[in-house]
């Protein structure tokens, strides 16, 4: 019998995406990160904020940084709450609803993390196949399920369920709707207007993909109050440091920067679409800052071997319907570049 709960003892863990101590080596399209620099205020910013001020702890509720994000997104600070990047939030709101034994249900394959937390806190996962498309399937809504997670876009097709969908599933549900907006900047259009209207709805949004702040850890959560106080009695007393709160300020204090990388990401997908498409690929239709492309009934293990053995990493998954295909975060022109010459040499496999 080891120290460890049961249920830590036998649990493999969440494993991220490899992230490679020389990053100088790979072009790096496996974790979804932005492949252009944050705002040069934001950088500005941080250099601002290095000094003796750091021997103090932070704002506990992140309140400048809910201020400002209040009046980005037309919300009260009352709806908002900050976290060590949406994982974090995730984790909270999963403490927050989930005991042992309560039911969770979501569409896969999805976001593996959800996985995770639902077991460490042995809640029970009931999960639903998306079908081939990855339109919303039917069946999400008739259980009574404490939470539902949706991903939208989706992580690992990319694809989008339409806002009018997410509003009827709100309203269908009994328990809890959270819809992970992580990539909500590269897709049409967001929910988080539906809280207004929804008191059972959560939005999250991260800074890491649209912000390109992957390394400073902020995302935030959009809710009733009533859902949103709960979730700040779960929360670390100063769960977002001093650096993180300017510099989500300073993000969201020139959004212009972040749209011109969103445009720029958003051009280089339809041509990294057309050239996969061209070499044989079927790629599924993205709103997001990578494309999953696929082979079908190819095992596309040795795909992504080869691929990193020429110095490009991407994403294999080792889930059944997903061997045929890999994962691909859109990179700079060059990068992608790179990527589609190297296949050209090696396709058809
Ligand atoms: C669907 C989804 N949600 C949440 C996250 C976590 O993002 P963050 O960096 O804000 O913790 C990711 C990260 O890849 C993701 O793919």
């Amino acid at each position: 019998m080891g120290y460890l709960r049961a249920v830590i003892e036998n649990m493999v863990g969440y494993v991220p995406g490899e992230q490679p101590s020389s990053k100088d080596i790979y072009i790096k399209l496996n974790t979804n990160e932005n492949p252009y620099p944050p705002s040069p205020r934001v950088i500005q910013t941080l250099k601002d904020e290095i000094n003796s001020s750091l021997r103090l702890y932070p704002d506990p509720l992140a309140n400048p940084l809910r201020d400002k994000a209040a009046k980005v997104y037309g919300l009260q600070r009352e709806n908002l709450l900050a976290g060590n990047g949406s994982d974090e939030l995730l984790s909270i709101i999963v403490r927050a609803f989930i005991g042992k034994g309560d039911l969770v249900v979501y569409p896969t394959p999805t976001y593996t993390l959800y996985d995770t937390l639902i077991d460490i806190q042995e809640g029970i996962k009931e999960t639903v196949e998306y079908p081939e498309d990855y339109s919303l399937p039917s069946e999400i809504g008739k259980k009574e399920a404490r939470l539902t997670f949706l991903a939208n876009p989706n992580s690992p097709s990319g694809t989008c369920i339409p806002v009018t969908e997410i509003e009827g599933l709100a309203a269908k549900l009994k328990g809890v709707l959270v819809v992970d907006e992580a990539y909500g900047d590269f897709g049409q259009a967001s929910a988080i207007p539906l809280i207004k209207k929804y008191n059972n709805l959560i939005i999250l949004r991260s800074f890491s993909k649209s912000f390109s702040l992957a390394g400073l850890r902020i995302g935030l959560a959009f809710a009733d109050e009533e859902i949103i106080n709960g979730l700040l009695k779960v929360k670390d007393s100063y769960n977002l440091n001093r650096l993180s709160i300017a510099a989500a300020i300073a993000a969201l204090d020139d959004l212009g920067w972040m749209q011109q990388n969103i445009g720029r990401i958003v051009q280089t997908r339809k041509k990294v679409t057309l050239a996969l498409t061209k070499l044989g690929f079927y790629v599924f239709p993205s709103e997001s800052n990578f494309i999953l492309a696929r082979l079908p009934g190819q095992d596309l293990f040795s795909l992504y071997e080869w691929l990193k053995s020429q110095g490009i990493l991407v994403r294999y998954f080792t889930q059944p319907r997903l061997q045929d295909c890999i994962r691909i975060t859109i990179g700079t022109e060059a990068e992608m570049a790179q990527l589609i010459e190297k296949l050209e040499k090696m396709l058809p496999i």
